[in-house]
C-alpha cells in the first residue's frame, strides 16, 4: 500500500516536471519565432516622410505652420519681416549650414522664408503683370496655395557674389557651387534642379532651399532626385 502511494507520488512528481518543461519550452520558444515572422522591426529612430507641395498637390488656404521663429543668420534685408521666419527644426538647420558655410569662407544671405498664402497671391499677380501671363508666371513663381514658402520649410539663399539677388549665376559662385555640395549634409535640397522643369513644373533655381532632414536630403541628392521622384518612388 505504501509502495503504492509512493509509486503514485512519483507519477505525479514526474508529470508535473515533464509539465513544466513543455510549457517553458513553449513560453520560450514561442516569442522568439513569432518576432522573426510577423513583429514589426523595432522603432529606430526616423526622419518623418517630407510633404510635398506642388502645382498638383496644394496647402489650404489658412495652412500656416505652428512653430515659425526667426531664422538667426544674416538676411538681405533690414527689420522685421515674416521672410524671416522658418519652422524650427528647418530654422535651426539653416542657422547651422550657414556657420559652416561661414567656416569654409562662403557668405549667404536669406532673402525669403515663410510667405502666407495672401502674401503669395500678391507676389504671383506681381509677377503675371511682369511676365505678361499667368502661365509665363508660373514657370518661375507659384499660385498661391502651391508655394514651399507657405510650409515654412523653404528659404531662399543668395551670396553678395550676385548681388543678393536670386538668379541663376549664384549656381556659378562659389557660394552656389557649396550649396549644391553642402546643403544635403544639414537636411536640405536644392528643390528646382536644373533640367527637371517637365518634373518640378518650375524652371531651376539654385537658391531654393527645402528643408527635408538629412537622411532623405542625402538620398535625394546621391541618387539625382527631385522630390516628386523621390516620393513616388
Ligand atoms: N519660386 C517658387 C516656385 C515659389 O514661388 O514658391
Ligand atoms: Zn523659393
Amino acid at each position: 500500500m505504501i509502495k503504492q502511494i509512493w509509486r503514485q507520488r512519483w507519477v505525479f512528481f514526474l508529470v508535473t516536471v515533464a509539465l513544466a518543461v513543455a510549457v517553458n519550452g513553449l513560453v520560450s520558444v514561442r516569442p522568439a519565432v513569432a518576432e522573426s515572422e510577423s513583429a514589426p522591426l523595432p522603432e529606430v529612430e526616423s526622419e518623418p516622410e517630407p510633404i510635398l507641395v506642388n502645382k498638383a498637390q496644394p496647402l489650404p488656404a489658412d495652412y500656416v505652420p505652428l512653430d515659425l521663429r526667426p531664422v538667426d543668420i544674416q538676411f538681405a534685408f533690414a527689420g522685421d519681416s515674416p521672410k524671416r521666419l522658418l519652422s524650427a527644426e528647418a530654422a535651426a538647420a539653416l542657422e547651422e549650414l550657414f556657420q559652416a558655410a561661414q567656416a569654409d569662407g562662403v557668405e549667404l544671405v536669406g532673402v525669403s522664408g515663410y510667405r502666407s498664402y495672401e502674401r503669395q497671391a500678391e507676389i504671383f499677380a506681381a509677377n503675371v503683370r511682369c511676365y505678361g501671363s499667368e502661365e509665363a508666371a508660373n514657370r518661375v513663381s507659384a499660385r498661391p496655395g502651391e508655394s514651399e514658402h507657405q510650409t515654412g520649410l523653404a528659404m531662399d539663399v543668395s551670396s553678395p557674389s550676385v548681388q543678393n539677388q536670386l538668379v541663376e549665376q549664384l549656381a556659378e559662385t562659389a557660394a552656389g557651387r557649396w550649396l549644391a555640395a553642402n546643403a544635403a549634409d544639414f537636411g536640405f535640397i536644392i528643390r528646382y534642379p536644373e533640367g527637371k522643369e517637365r518634373i518640378t513644373g518650375y524652371q531651376y533655381e539654385p537658391w531654393h532651399l527645402r528643408f527635408v532632414g538629412r537622411t532623405h536630403a542625402l538620398q535625394i541628392v546621391g541618387q539625382n532626385l527631385t522630390l516628386e521622384e523621390y516620393l513616388a518612388g
